[in-house]
């Protein structure tokens, strides 16, 4: 049954080859000073930065660059870019770039005008914002996150070896987000494919969670059908425009808050993965993929009936004379079988993950209770013992 919920999201989607052509028509809604985000330098390869920028100075803007965001953004960054946006009098954060980028915009967006440390504020204590708010803007360039339509911004802090997302409100939403898929041709294999799963996931996340009976988990499966056709298409084509195309436009959706409307959802994978990106600094689809599969063994006799339905609806298993379990248990080697084909790693050994951060690694896991089961410190450390 689908619980009670109001619906808005508030960003502006641009989507296209020629979407970059309506940022001047969202950039005249601001004032002069535009904070340009970018990371270690991709854009300026591949002619994003160029696109931009010629767009920000027709639109007569003052730029204020603010490049190096790593993946991962750090509370270290976030301090700089608040600097940067404060002194500047910044009226428009841009982010050109990834899920980090865009993510960092939100983070600086909520802590230029914070009057105590942003990630004790935001990160550790959960508050929410009550001073001045930057708008932000997005141009995508790296799909998997949802940033660009969500108010999503995961900081990491290396000293306290946490790394930690916050869900902020309409207000920190982007204004506007620009999608040409043509824009992630040149994104390397590694972050293609952990983008994917990344989107995969959090579908997941929101799939494996409650009852049957409600709309959100037919969306979520259409989307997974797409996701799962279109990289099997785009990996060995990443120019494949169509497939391109729909990579990026399920991921959107996949975390934009649409599915999770109205049902229970669950983050246990990404609460362990994120923990483990605390400890390797990974690429954060990777630490997800990496889990994933010694994660939903270990709670899918307590949701069986969901993994049951997505063998049959997702992976298209045959349950004709086979028992629930045996039905899950093939959709399961399903989904192994397509993460191989991507390429995805599948175990944290790989990723950087020693027997001594086992511990550690635990501790730093937030325990969801919206899952099929709630997990305890001991099976944190089962799952990543047979994650290794
Ligand atoms: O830094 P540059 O040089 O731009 O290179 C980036 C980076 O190395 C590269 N890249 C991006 N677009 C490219 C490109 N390279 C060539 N051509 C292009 N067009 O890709 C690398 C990864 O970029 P990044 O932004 O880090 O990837 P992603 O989009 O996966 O973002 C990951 C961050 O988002 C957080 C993650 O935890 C992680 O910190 N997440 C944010 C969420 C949200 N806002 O809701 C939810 C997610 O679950 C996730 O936690
Ligand atoms: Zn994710």
């Amino acid at each position: 049954m689908l619980g009670n919920f109001s619906y808005c999201n508030p960003t502006k989607l641009y989507f296209g080859k020629d979407a970059v052509e309506y940022l001047p028509k969202e950039l005249k809604k601001y004032g002069k000073n535009v904070l340009l985000c970018y990371g270690g330098g991709s854009i300026k390869k591949n002619g994003v930065y160029d696109a931009v920028v010629e767009k920000l100075k027709i639109s007569g803007k003052n730029i204020i660059e603010d490049p190096g965001v790593m993946p991962n953004p750090t509370a270290k960054k976030l301090n700089e870019g608040c600097k940067l946006a404060r002194e500047n009098n910044v009226d428009l954060i841009l982010a050109v770039g990834g899920g980090s980028t865009c993510d960092y915009a939100k983070a600086v967006s909520v802590s230029a005008y914070c009057d105590c440390d942003p990630w004790k504020k935001y990160y550790l204590e959960m508050q929410e914002p009550d001073n001045r708010i930057i708008p932000v803007g997005c141009v995508l360039t790296m799909v998997g996150t949802g940033s660009e339509m969500n108010g999503g911004s995961v900081i990491t802090n290396h000293e306290q070896k946490l790394k930690i997302g916050h869900v902020f409100g309409e207000e920190v939403m982007p204004k506007f987000a620009i999608l040409n898929p043509e824009y992630t041709f040149t994104v390397p294999k590694k972050q293609m494919t952990a983008g994917i799963y990344d989107a995969f996931n959090h579908i997941c996340e929101q799939y494996f969670s409650g009852d049957d009976d409600n709309t959100s988990d037919y969306i979520s499966e259409g989307l997974m059908k797409s996701l799962i056709e279109s990289s099997r298409k785009a990996v060995v084509d990443p120019q494949d425009y169509e497939a391109r195309s729909n990579i990026m436009w399920s991921a959107t959706w996949a975390l934009n808050t649409l599915v999770a409307k109205g049902k229970s959802t669950d983050w246990e994978v990404h609460m362990i993965g994120q923990a483990v990106g605390a400890y390797t600094d990974a690429t954060h689809g990777m630490t997800l993929s990496a889990v994933s599969l010694p994660y939903y063994r270990f709670i899918m006799d307590s949701g069986l009936h969901k993994f049951k339905r997505f063998a049959v609806n997702v992976w298209n298993i045959d349950p004709e004379g086979k028992t629930d379990r045996e039905v899950a248990d093939e959709g399961l080697l399903a989904m192994e079988s397509w993460m191989k084909e991507l390429g995805v790693t599948l175990n944290i050994t790989d990723l950087g993950v020693t027997e001594d951060m086992l511990e550690g690694i635990a501790d730093a896991t937030f325990l969801c209770d919206g899952g099929y089961k709630v997990l305890t410190r001991e099976d944190v450390i089962t799952i990543l013992k047979e994650s290794m």
